[in-house]
């Protein structure tokens, strides 16, 4: 299982965003710690699992994030060769559970927008979908609005969708 998460906040157009990572328990939390405690905006794969282990975050074995679903999906995907989103079929009792987004507005007009997945499903090793890439997948301005995308995330890549509908409100 290979995780992308991201976090921003409107008031100061700070973000912090995690990719490709494994074992973190709440990627999301991390791509705070990211925003919050570090220099940077995106850290990838063992590097953002070092940074993890230095901010001390809660991780877990692959047991953990196992799925017998997801492993069935995975398997279709796979015998069919196709890549497929994770709310995609077979899903037997019809809840539509994969990539997580949120937007929040505060009492003071402070917005955030965060989102969290596990990307596609049968994706390649090292593939990075748009909910990590700051103004793909995720965007928040007070100024306009906050956004969190959940789908196909490479159309969201090629259009910078997150950023272009602030852009737009602006
Ligand atoms: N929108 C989630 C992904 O494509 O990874």
């Amino acid at each position: 299982n290979e995780m992308d998460a991201c976090i921003m906040e409107g008031k100061t157009l700070k973000a912090g965003a995690i990719a490709g990572v494994q074992h973190i328990k709440n990627p999301v939390s991390l791509a705070r710690k990211v925003m919050e405690d570090s220099e940077h905006v995106l850290l990838m794969g063992e590097g953002a699992v070092q940074f993890a282990k230095e901010m001390k975050m809660a991780m877990e074995p692959d047991s953990y994030f196992f799925v017998e679903q997801r492993f069935n999906q995975l398997k279709q995907a796979k015998d069919s060769n196709t890549i497929i989103l994770d709310h995609t079929a077979p899903v037997p009792d019809e809840k539509k559970f994969g990539t997580v987004g949120a937007v929040a507005l505060d009492v003071h007009g402070n917005i955030a927008a965060a989102t969290s997945t596990g990307g596609m499903t049968n994706k390649r090793w090292g593939r990075v979908g748009d909910s990590p890439v700051i103004g793909a997948g995720t965007y928040a301005n007070n100024a306009t609005c906050g956004i969190s995308c959940t789908g196909h995330g490479e159309f969201f890549l090629r259009a910078v969708v997150a950023y272009d509908i602030s852009c737009l409100m602006e």
